[in-house]
């Protein structure tokens, strides 16, 4: 971004002058500066050297005047030499309404940057320093962190008594800092505004500053390189202000996002959480499979316009990476471009990280240029030819939108990622433009932060996920604030799946604990357990793993709640802790195994046909006999030799009759289809439905969405006010809204709030709904009557509308005036 009007002023502008500040100035607020700056410093030749310790020397001061797309700033611009002899420049914009940004420059490039920690900053500016606790025990922090758009690993909480839990470094990238001063919320969001895939934030909490800067394990800055950090303070509501914030950061890269449709109608998927993910129906494949899906949608009359291909359709190489991105013949035998003639439904299409020994690469005898990872089994593709490529093909089979999973690990295990200032961008720069180039969307999946905030820069990527798989976490229904940040930056955002009936039996998350051969050490096992047990064998409750920050310590394992794991296999077997905290120290942890049982030992999964326990009676209770060698089985058991439905025994001693066995391992239901429906329509983000056939709810499905599939979504979606950030009272009170016309509609969405709140239109952040006679009226549950009319100015007395997974909607409807009088239009 170039200043239009850029001057050189030598002489001081007049600035506002706050005591006790040093020259650069600190982060502000409408009452002047609230948090001032630490000294600078940078890693040159592995060595750090600051401005404080004279290593790095201040050579001269400018002042000036510009101007870019978020308006007109007052510029301060110090150059530094380093120890080396070359130059830096550090640079603060201060435009009219508060928004500073910082812009640190490298015009020679700086060589041997690397602190050898990638959660470090090698090159910092800004640095913030805190107040102490005593000066500010009000000061609040959020962090998102870790995948899904910081939604994993999202923080928040009191800069005095939380830090345990801010998120920084490698999967954090973006603090929003506020207080309670005088009757307003100060607050400010601070993030990279350019280079966030270069950058880091990492609190020092020693020297209690905020460091921003290049991340830590950059090599070398090229010259020429240079970021910029924004801070966008505000006291209108933390919400409107993380609006206000993203909307900025769209204006300053002047992106425009793609339309996307497959956001806006009704789409079946297969991804984790959903019947068909690694399942597709007995004896059939997944063309058949999907064929039959899509059959009993037309027969009736479910409008799917558009069908999810998860992970299962390609072929997978070292680490489970992508060897090549085809389809097996044995899952689609006449491709997928069958299943897209015949059901003319335009495919989004699932993607992950290429594996080290991906067909692509020059490496391994391919076409394309790639950096290849041994170590971790990850590759990554350098050029935008590539993806050309890439896509050109996937357009031939019905790609509508690319859907790239896994951001994450393909970040976190390739070093080139860390080592090469330029490569993160250049990566997501090239994907991005080649969809863009043929009409593609992107949808990312596991985004760390730092993705979520490159994307402002490509029109392509108009799709987030902003929780954890289906299942896997049974919270991640808990969008509110990961859909702020993502409708913020103009994305749309994702919950995933969700199964429209209670009950899909046969499905592969059952609910026990996988043994499987432990390859790399001969004689041992290795215990995986994804269920929901979240006591101790011994009936003690588990302890969240976040309040002791192994949810952090163990990021790849997925450690969420309080449910027993075995995270990375340290132990043998599933279990939790009983007792442990950051306060405690860990030799007095305690811990307990859980009481989950085997899959194939203690109960069969699926049709039982690798079930070797010791079942013995059948499911109308009769006696087991002997197999006596047949089917080479011997004993009184339940087994399952001939690919039958589910394992079965003789219970005559002439083997004359057979019955089946019912100890299937328990499976998990959805227990709030409604919830998951409701959250992901309005959400404004993309509907997924992921049933086995028959068990498509097409009364609930029809709710989201029109006869054509176009889905009901508010123009405004539902996101957290900013109770949310104060205190549990309003978790989970989300608002939205429609516009029709000129009249406003408000949506208000209350679950699991166990109090009656009394909020002004304004806390609801729903003023403009307000601003006539309203008529406030429940829509969801059915039965419940509940309504108010309120009138401009007052407050309005919520319902409580508790339990668990328990939701009600409130919808708002202004008064129309008529020659009859006021009118109140309610409906959808
Ligand atoms: C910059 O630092 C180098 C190394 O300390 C020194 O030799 C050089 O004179 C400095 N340049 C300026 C303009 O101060
Ligand atoms: C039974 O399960 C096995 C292994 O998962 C699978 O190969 C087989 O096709 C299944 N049979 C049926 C009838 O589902
Ligand atoms: C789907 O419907 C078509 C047309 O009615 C029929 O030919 C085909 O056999 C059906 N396929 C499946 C798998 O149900
Ligand atoms: C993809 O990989 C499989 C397995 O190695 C191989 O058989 C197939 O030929 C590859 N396809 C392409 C298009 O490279
Ligand atoms: C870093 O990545 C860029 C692509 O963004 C590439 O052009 C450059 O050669 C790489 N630099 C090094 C040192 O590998
Ligand atoms: C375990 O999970 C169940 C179901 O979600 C919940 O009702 C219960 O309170 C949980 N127990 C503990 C100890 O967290
Ligand atoms: C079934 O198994 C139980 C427990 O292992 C055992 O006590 C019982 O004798 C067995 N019954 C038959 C009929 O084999």
């Amino acid at each position: 971004m170039t200043a239009l009007f850029w001057k050189l002023v030598v002489t001081a502008l007049c600035f506002l002058e706050v005591p006790g500040v040093s020259a650069v100035p600190g982060l502000r607020n409408k009452y002047g500066v609230w948090l001032s700056m630490a000294q600078p410093y940078v890693y040159e030749l592995g060595q750090r050297c600051g401005a404080d310790t004279g290593c790095l020397v201040s050579l001269y001061k400018e002042e000036g005047i510009g101007e870019d797309p978020l308006g007109e700033y007052q510029l301060e611009r110090e150059h530094y030499n380093t120890s080396s002899g070359t130059t830096l420049i550090l640079s603060a914009r201060t435009y009219d309404n508060g928004i500073q940004i910082f812009k640190h420059e490298f015009p020679d490039g700086l060589k041997g940057t690397s602190t050898g920690n990638k959660d470090l900053v090698s090159a910092c500016y800004p640095r913030l320093l805190l107040p102490s606790n005593s000066d500010a025990p009000n000061l609040r922090y959020i962090t998102p962190g870790g995948n899904m758009a910081g939604w994993v690993l999202y923080s928040q909480g009191s800069m005095a008594t939380d830090l345990d839990w801010f998120r920084d470094g490698e999967d954090g990238g973006l603090v929003v800092l506020f207080q309670a001063e005088e009757e307003t919320v100060s607050s400010v969001v601070v993030s990279a505004l350019t280079q966030p895939m270069a950058t880091n934030v990492w609190l020092d909490r020693d020297q209690r500053t905020l460091d921003w800067g290049v991340q830590g394990q950059a090599q070398d800055i090229p010259a020429g390189f240079e970021y910029e950090v924004i801070a966008y303070p505000g006291d209108q509501g933390i919400t409107k202000n993380i609006i206000a914030w993203g909307e900025a950061l769209q204006y300053y890269h002047a992106t425009v996002k793609m339309y996307d449709s497959s956001a806006d109608f009704l789409t079946y998927y297969t991804d984790n959480g959903a019947y068909h993910y690694y399942n597709p129906l007995p004896y059939m494949n997944y063309y058949d499979t999907l064929i039959s899906v899509y059959n009993y949608s037309v027969d009736n009359n479910i409008p799917f316009s558009r069908l999810q291909l998860d992970s299962w359709w390609y072929y997978k190489g070292v680490g489970n990476g992508v060897k090549n991105w085809t389809e097996m013949p044995e899952v689609f035998p006449d491709g997928i471009v069958k299943l897209h003639e015949i059901t003319g439904l335009p495919i989004i299409a699932h993607n992950r990280y290429f594996s080290s020994n991906t067909d692509y690469a020059q490496q391994n005898g391919g076409q394309y240029p790639f950096t290849v990872d041994e170590a971790t089994g990850m590759s990554l593709p350098l050029d935008k030819n590539f993806w050309d490529d890439l896509l050109d093909q996937a357009v031939t089979w019905g790609l509508a939108t690319y859907e790239q999973d896994w951001l994450d690990r393909q970040y976190m295990h390739t070093s080139a990622l860390h080592t090469n200032l330029t490569l993160g961008a250049t990566w997501l720069d090239n994907m991005g433009k080649a969809a863009e180039e043929r009409s593609l969307n992107i949808q990312y999946c596991m985004s760390f932060p730092r993705h979520l905030l490159h994307s402002a820069t490509l029109p392509a990527v108009t799709q987030i996920r902003v929780s954890g798989d289906y299942f896997y976490y049974p919270d991640q229904w808990r969008i509110g604030v990961s859909s702020l940040l993502a409708h913020a930056l103009g994305l749309r955002p994702f919950k995933d799946v969700f199964w429209s009936s209670r009950e899909n039996v046969n499905n592969i998350y059952s609910d026990c604990e996988y043994v499987l051969p432990d390859e790399e050490h001969p004689g041992k096992f290795i215990y995986q357990y994804g269920g929901r047990v979240n006591i101790t064998a011994s009936g003690k409750p588990c302890v969240p793993w976040r309040n002791f920050g192994w949810d952090d310590l163990y990021y790849t394992s997925d450690l969420c709640e309080n449910l027993c794991k075995n995270p990375q296999n340290i132990r043998d077997g599933a279990f939790c802790y009983t007792k442990a905290s950051f306060d405690i120290p860990e030799e007095e942890w305690e811990w307990e195994y859980c009481n989950v049982p085997r899959c194939n030992y203690d109960c069969y999964v699926f049709n039982g046909s690798l079930y070797v326990g010791d079942q013995n009676v059948t499911q109308s209770g009769q006696a087991c006999v002997d197999w006596a060698g047949d089917h080479g089985i011997h004993g009184a058991v339940c087994r399952n030799p001939d690919n039958e439905v589910a394992p079965w025994c003789y219970v005559t001693d002439d083997h004359s009759r057979t019955d089946y066995c019912n100890n299937k391992c328990p499976e998990p239901v959805e227990l709030n289809s409604h919830l998951q429906s409701a959250v992901s329509t309005l959400s404004g983000g993309p509907v997924g439905v992921g049933d086995e056939t028959h068990n498509l709810n097409v009364e609930l499905i029809m709710k989201s969405c029109n006869a054509e599939g176009r889905l009901l979504h508010p123009t405004k979606p539902l996101t957290v006010v900013d109770g949310y950030f104060f205190s549990s009272d309003y978790r989970e009170v989300w608002t939205g809204y429609s516009i029709i016309g000129e009249y406003i509609f408000g949506i208000i969405f209350l679950a699991e709030v166990d109090k009656t709140l009394q909020m002004t239109p304004s806390q609801l952040n729903l003023e403009n709904a307000f601003t006539t006679n309203t008529f406030l009226f429940s829509n969801y549950p059915e039965d419940l009557t509940y309504s108010q009319n309120v009138s401009p100015g007052q407050t309005i007395d919520l319902l409580a509308c508790g339990g668990s997974l328990n939701f009600c909607l409130l919808y708002t409807s202004p008064a129309l005036q008529t020659d009859l009088g006021e009118l109140f239009i309610l409906g959808e």
